[in-house]
């Protein structure tokens, strides 16, 4: 597989092949055209292509891909046959929320621990885990060999965080804190969700769309 440097577009764009192929090897679907592929997911078959030919193709002329076998390598490719250890910083409605979804643990982001300042909250247990004080937080991700830490605290908060995390060997951040996080001269890896601007996204449209009638 070529190690040539992978375009973020590209990168962000796999994941929604691998939702694709996982549903398509639910429905038992063995093999795949390129062109059948776009047009269930609206973009066309030469951006297929050309998005798989950056890691060599996996495709074959009159074949088209094996979903089974582009399925496991695009998993490969995102790095989703290792097991992440997760804590998440901010037990909050959020927090919460992301704690009690297990879905992503079956993709192998398994969350270990749950981390508050707010009394009240230290002790509780969401399922399963007790939310610990953030006194215990370094030494935990220390002694467990967290690998990402999700951010779900107040945007005054987060970087103060993100350093703490930084400075006890965290790899990446899942920050859903509303600030772009500068983490520099580290090895971090930030990866910011902000619905919001998915919301002013779908605003934009609702109304381009009704100007245009
Ligand atoms: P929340 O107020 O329910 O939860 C925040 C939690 O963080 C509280 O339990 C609080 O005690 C805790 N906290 C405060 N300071 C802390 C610290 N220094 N260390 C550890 N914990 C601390 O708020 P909610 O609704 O869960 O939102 C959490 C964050 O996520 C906010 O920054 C909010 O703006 C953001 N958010 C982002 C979204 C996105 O799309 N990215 C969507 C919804 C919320």
């Amino acid at each position: 597989m070529s190690t040539k440097k992978i375009s973020t577009a590209v990168i962000k764009r796999l994941p929604r092949y691998y939702r694709y192929l996982g549903e398509l090897l639910e429905n038992e679907v063995v093999r795949i055209s390129s062109k059948e592929l776009s047009q269930r997911m609206g973009v066309t078959a030469s951006q297929i292509r050309q998005d798989l030919n950056n890691f060599g193709g996996f495709g074959q002329q009159g074949y088209g891909y094996n979903v089974e076998y582009l399925y496991s390598e695009i998993a490969k490719i995102l790095g989703l046959e290792n097991h992440y250890s997760v804590i998440i910083i901010g037990a909050g409605n959020l927090g919460q929320a992301l704690a009690n979804y297990t879905d992503f643990e079956k993709r192998g982001f398994v969350v270990k621990g749950l981390f508050d300042v707010n009394p009240r909250l230290v002790g509780i247990s969401v399922r399963g885990i007790e939310v610990q004080d953030m006194d215990s937080m370094k030494q935990f991700v220390e002694d467990n060999n967290i690998d990402i830490a999700v951010l779900t605290v107040p945007k005054t908060k987060a970087p103060a965080i993100a350093n703490d995390l930084s400075e006890c060997g965290i790899k990446g951040i899942w920050n859903f804190a509303p600030i772009d996080l500068a983490l520099r001269d580290t090895h971090v890896i930030v990866e910011n969700v902000h619905l919001s601007e998915s919301l002013m996204t779908l605003s934009y449209r609702i109304k381009d769309e009704s100007e245009s009638l």
